[in-house]
């Protein structure tokens, strides 16, 4: 598919449902960017929790990370291995924002109002070329609105955090699959409840439970959904 009209691919689910894993194989194979916003919270909640800004019980300090939003740039640099890693103020932090500690605080830090206005804008400006394929929690709903093929990524629990202990324990790090089932049912419960643009399907996304696919049937499942957006796209602008 050369030459043909660039659009917006939203890719939003729950915690591990294997969103990035998706997505990257998409833009990789279609020659879009990829921007993983689960990332860049992971990356403001570093900042936070370096700064002190996070105490012992979890709680945000929620107003000094607001006035202290503008001290954090957050990139993406492409390795020589086509991986992507997150650089938050000129710092590869891409190993330590993956970790148990980080992932334990980020629901609450992407909780706060002023942390989610701020990054959204910086991911709608990461859109506005197109040609770019999005994973998060809100990006068919807030961020990209008018994406032209979203995709809502479901699958339980118990099965998204048997797949991170094994992402876990294959990067070296030594965890529980009772303790990472947790961590993964309680950032379900605040991403849901949160006041701020929670976590839910879009009315025009497609759902997708891919608890029993592999990953090429997946990738191939999202090659034609893209196909037919892609046509659908051309055929609107043909109309009009
Ligand atoms: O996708 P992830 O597990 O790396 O995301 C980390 C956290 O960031 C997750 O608990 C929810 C939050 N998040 C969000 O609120 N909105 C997004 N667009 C992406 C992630």
């Amino acid at each position: 598919m050369t030459d043909h009209k660039k659009i917006i691919i939203a890719i939003d689910g729950f915690s591990s449902s294997g969103k990035s894993t998706m997505a990257k194989a998409l833009a990789r194979r279609i020659g879009y960017r990829y921007v993983d916003t689960g990332a860049m919270y992971r990356a403001v909640t570093l900042f936070a929790m370096r700064a002190g800004l996070i105490a012992p019980d979890g709680t945000v300090n929620a107003d000094a990370l607001s006035s202290r939003l503008p001290e954090i740039e957050i990139s993406f640099a492409l390795m020589p291995d086509g991986s992507q890693h997150t650089i938050l103020n000129g710092e590869d932090v891409e190993a330590e924002i993956r970790g148990m500690e980080v992932s334990n605080n980020v629901s609450p830090v992407a909780a706060v109002a002023a942390v989610r206005r701020d990054l959204v804008v910086k991911q709608q400006a990461f859109g506005k070329e197109r040609g770019i394929v999005m994973d998060g929690r809100d990006i068919g709903t807030t961020v990209f609105p008018d994406a032209e093929l979203k995709i809502f990524l479901d699958a339980p629990a118990e099965c998204r955090a048997e797949r991170r202990v094994k992402e876990l324990l294959a990067k070296g790090q030594q965890v529980g699959y009772e303790e990472v089932l947790a961590n993964v049912k309680s950032r379900d419960h605040i991403d849901q409840t949160r006041e701020e643009s929670p976590l839910r399907r879009a009315a025009d996304a497609i759902g997708l439970d891919n608890s029993s696919m592999t990953i090429p049937q997946q990738d191939a499942w999202l090659m034609e959904r893209f196909a037919e957006a892609v046509n659908r796209a051309e055929s609107s602008d043909a109309e009009n």
